[in-house]
């Protein structure tokens, strides 16, 4: 949801802005720039498209300078055009801005500026923070205080970097946007994410909102909207720039399914005792008093909630999980006995964020489920349960769902417990097959047949994923992750609503993946065959041995585990279906057309 750096330093920025940039395209690439200030002016150049693009296109010795500012984007106001690009500047180019957010008074600035003689290149939000400072700079005040009263009139979400020209320091300020500074011997960075620097450094300040920073080569200032001082913490960022690479791997996203035996193995950790069956995690407190639990959050991680809020159910406790852009119109009453669990892989995600916020402000107590630690979830939930899942680069989710499904079974146990003094969850089981799972894993992606399956079922009018229980979540991912990257049309169903309505599509050139959990699998046996009869073929995903594999057209083997975890690794399976099927079709499989990684606007 657009990335923005900032290098300031005593070499020359450009080479550490473009690998920042390349570093960020996972939050967007429809468009990317930079602008440096060497002393002698600001120069800019930007342009539509990818960052590979604007580097092979850019002269290096045009933007010689130590100071300067990046950008890549994920068009919200105005289509990815070159003028709609960022960095945005005013008319005589003194100052230079880079934006991610939204800002919603923009209209109304706007029309302001131009009647006062402002001229405006693009159809932007961003284009009115560059001509705001420019005018505070006509009224004669310092360029720190003109970026601060610039910002002072926005409403809105923004994370924001300007530069002016003469000045050797970048201002930035934060207001529901990431904005992290990085900290290295010769400078420093600015960026929306770790990832920006890692190459360079591990040692990072996470801002947050309402922070304003002041960079220079020699030293950071952090103050508040008032001016005065902040003290933030420095952190080391425990994951190294080769774990956020892509190795020997084409794409981010096969690396990452490829992880998950470590990344599931680091997720569950130390979090329960296979010999008693006790689930501590971490220090989490106890859930007593606890009556209901409300799960938000969207897209993959709205289906690792569902998951959860079965296990939750299954556990013995109250549940329901509900879409965090549906929150503010659709939540069940919710109180002081309500836990909120905000699950979200980026800790980012705005529809989230605005979920967990109005149900702390109608007194639930919150939780999040997260991948990033300093996260604005992880800060603003009263208790946080990482799912250390490592960094995920690639758009299309996967190790973190799978991490996701994990820590919410184990948590569901521990909420039981708490909250009703036992738990129906097998837990004896889950414990010695947890302790299998990263072997399982490995040997399932190891044997996949997902390769022929995704080139046997090329060229198809449509693509069903149908499932119950655990399956259903699954079904949806399935279906969410191949329209995702593959770009055809895909839907996910419960197995028992295809005669209520989907069947009605139902042709033999629509495959039908099929979920085996495991749990009253002779019904969705008989979905299936509902859509067989219609000529469809059925990709059973199900252990070797299963009855369904007799009318099947195609087989996609899991472990015969628990549902509980069946479900996981059958997500598996359709996550390296889509990969492949993505990858035959030529497809841009880490950075989806339309797509970005982490969604930080409503
Ligand atoms: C799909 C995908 C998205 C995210 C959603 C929420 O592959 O990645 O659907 O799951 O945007 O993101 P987080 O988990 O960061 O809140």
């Amino acid at each position: 949801m657009c990335g923005i750096i900032g290098r300031v330093g005593r070499d020359e920025a450009i080479d550490s802005l473009l690998t920042g940039l390349e570093n960020l395209e996972y939050r967007g690439y429809d468009s990317a720039g930079i602008a440096v200030q060497n002393g002698a002016g600001i120069n800019v150049e930007k342009q539509s498209g990818k960052v590979s693009s604007l580097t092979d296109s850019i002269d290096r010795n045009d933007l010689a300078g130590r100071l300067g500012i990046g950008h890549t984007r994920w068009s919200t106001h105005g289509p990815p055009t070159d003028e709609n690009a960022h960095p945005h500047t005013d008319s005589t180019r003194d100052v230079a801005v880079v934006h991610n957010g939204i800002i919603e008074n923009y209209a109304e600035i706007r029309s302001r500026l131009q009647r006062a003689g402002y001229e405006f290149t693009s159809q932007t939000d961003t284009e009115v923070v560059p001509h705001l400072i420019q005018r505070n700079l006509d009224r004669g005040v310092e360029a720190e205080t003109a970026f601060r009263r610039a910002i002072d009139e926005l409403e809105g979400s923004y994370a924001i970097a300007a530069i002016c020209d003469g000045e050797d320091e970048l201002y930035a300020a934060r207001q529901g946007s990431p904005l992290v500074v990085g900290i290295e011997g010769d400078g420093y960075f600015l960026a929306s994410d770790v990832p920006a620097f890692l190459e360079y450094t591990d040692t990072v300040v996470y801002l947050e909102d309402g922070d304003f920073v002041t960079l220079r080569s020699n030293g950071v200032r952090i103050t508040d909207r008032d001016g005065n001082p902040v003290r933030r913490d420095r952190h080391t960022v425990d994951w190294d720039a080769e774990e956020a690479g892509k190795g020997e791997f084409d794409h981010y996203m096969l690396k990452e399914i490829t992880e998950q035996p470590t990344s599931l193995a680091q997720s569950i950790e130390g979090r329960y005792d296979p010999h008693t069956g006790s689930v501590t995690l971490d220090d989490l407190e106890t859930f007593e008093g606890i009556s209901r639990v409300l799960l938000v959050a969207c897209g993959t991680s709205y289906h690792a909630a569902q998951y959860g809020t079965i296990a939750l159910r299954r556990s013995g406790v109250a549940a329901d999980a509900i879409l965090a852009n549906e929150f503010s119109l659709a939540a069940p009453p919710i109180d002081e006995e309500t836990l909120v669990i905000a699950v979200t892989q980026s800790g980012e995600t705005a529809d989230t964020l605005t979920a967990v916020r109005q149900a702390a402000d109608r007194g639930a107590k919150t939780l999040s489920v997260t991948n990033v630690v300093g996260s604005s979830a992880a800060r603003e939930t009263d208790q946080q349960l990482f799912i250390r899942a490592g960094p995920e680069i690639g758009v299309a989710a996967t190790k973190t769902f799978s991490s996701q499904a994990v820590l919410l079974t184990l948590l569901s146990h521990r909420i039981a417990t708490d909250t009703t003094g036992s738990s129906s969850l097998p837990i004896g089981q889950l414990c010695v097959e947890l302790e299998q799972l990263p072997a399982l894993v490995e040997t399932l992606i190891e044997a996949s047949d997902a390769r022929s399956i995704a080139r046997r079922y090329r060229d198809q009018e449509s693509y069903f994923f149908i499932g119950r229980g655990f399956g259903y979540p699954v079904a949806s991912e399935g279906a969410l992750k191949f329209k995702e990257i593959t770009y055809e049309h895909a839907e996910g169903f419960a197995s028992g609503e295809l005669k209520h309505g989907p069947l009605a599509l139902v042709t033999p050139e629509t495959p039908v993946f099929t979920v085996f959990t495991g749990e009253e699998d002779e019904t969705t046996l008989a979905n299936a065959a509902e859509a067989t009869t219609r000529g469809a073929p059925v990709i059973a995903i199900c252990p070797d041995g299963h009855d369904a594999i007799q009318t099947a057209d195609a087989h996609l083997a899991i472990p015969d585990v628990n549902p509980l975890l069946s479900g996981i690794l059958a997500t598996i399976q359709l996550q390296l279906v889509s990969y492949h099927a993505a990858a035959l079709l030529d497809r841009e499989i880490d950075k989806p057309r339309n797509l970005a990684k982490s969604v930080t606007v409503e």
